[in-house]
């Protein structure tokens, strides 16, 4: 964090506690690096953080697949020493019509804390505007922050988060590179996507980026040339061409071919490039296995870090005096 050092004195940071962590938009450039140091110490130090969900209940609502989010939010939970309660989403009342307002206002009742994951973002957004608990998006068809607030975590770590970091994003845009997006641009960050223009970041993400880009001094830059998205890059990041609750598309997958992250695409890129994915992968589609596999790959460092930056989100929401 050479360039981007805030003054994490307790009294001098300005962190008015959300209750929420729906989207990186919500969050300051100064709490999104004040969780990144509070993840590094908990990484550090984690006996220190022992008790810090203690008598906490928090449920997980996920109406599609995980192992890296679930997991992850679920060991956290129990080192921190509070409860997990996994909800089966198919044996609830919402299944048989029950509103989700009503739902929300009820597990409100019970619990301290919800993780969903789930298709569209309003669906979470309606979640935390109907009940008095914290609620984490744990991915939606829109965004995923906890994933994009963990991969700053791994970039650090891998000594590259700084103003110099050449950052490309390569194949479809979706909910990861949404998150991505936001959170470069709000640290003052370039990012450049490699993309086929059909594939691009949707209009309404990227307008609101270019303007946190402006205001931090960064540039976003959108090339549809997958050599050039690349050259010099530090880090190349990808995630699968067809997400969850996407329609398998032999177009689409034609389309993002050139876009593969392949040993020839990172010849092209800085000698000692790391390459991130938020996993799953599809091996042979959007990466193959010589690369995730490969010397260059941070792929299980990243998805280790879930677990540390989830903590340090669940200690500064649910805990006092972070
Ligand atoms: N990266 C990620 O969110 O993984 P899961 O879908 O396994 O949770
Ligand atoms: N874009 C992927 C990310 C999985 C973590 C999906 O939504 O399926």
């Amino acid at each position: 964090m050479k360039d981007l050092k805030i003054d994490l004195g307790a009294d001098k940071i300005k962190i008015e506690k959300k209750k929420d962590f729906l989207t990186l938009k919500d969050y300051s450039r100064d709490e999104i690096l004040y969780l990144l140091s509070l993840a590094a110490d908990i990484k550090k130090e984690k006996e220190i953080f022992g008790d810090r969900l203690k008598g906490r209940n928090i449920a997980m609502l996920f109406d599609k697949h995980s192992t890296r989010t679930r997991l992850s939010f679920e060991v956290a939970i129990a080192q921190l020493g509070g409860n997990c309660i996994n909800l089966d989403a198919s044996s609830l009342q919402i299944k048989r019509g029950e509103t989700i307002q009503d739902s929300a206002r009820v597990f409100g009742r019970y619990l301290d804390g919800l993780i969903i994951r789930t298709f569209a973002h309003e669906t979470v957004q309606v979640f935390a505007d109907n009940s008095n608990i914290t609620v984490i998006n744990g991915l939606t068809d829109k965004y995923h922050p906890c994933q994009a607030l963990s991969d700053l975590f791994t970039i650090d770590e891998l000594g590259l988060l700084e103003k110099e970091l050449k950052f490309a994003y390569v194949g479809d845009c979706k909910n990861v590179s949404n998150s991505l997006m936001i959170a470069f641009s709000k640290l003052g960050l370039n990012i450049t996507i490699g993309c086929s223009p059909k594939y691009g970041p949707n209009y309404e993400t990227l307008q609101y980026c270019y303007q946190l880009a402006e205001e931090s001094k960064s540039r976003i830059n959108i090339i549809d040339n997958p050599f050039e998205a690349v050259a010099g890059a530090d880090i190349i990041y990808t995630d699968v061409w067809i997400s969850m609750g996407d329609k398998d598309s032999e177009e689409k997958i034609n389309e993002l071919s050139a876009f593969q992250v392949n040993s020839k695409l990172l010849a092209y890129a800085n000698p000692g490039v790391k390459v991130m994915h938020c996993l799953p992968a599809h091996r042979g589609q959007e990466i193959t296995s010589e690369v995730l596999d490969g010397s260059h790959s941070a792929v299980w460092q990243q998805a280790e870090n879930r677990l540390h930056a989830q903590k340090a989100l669940l200690v500064y929401l649910f805990s006092e005096n972070f």
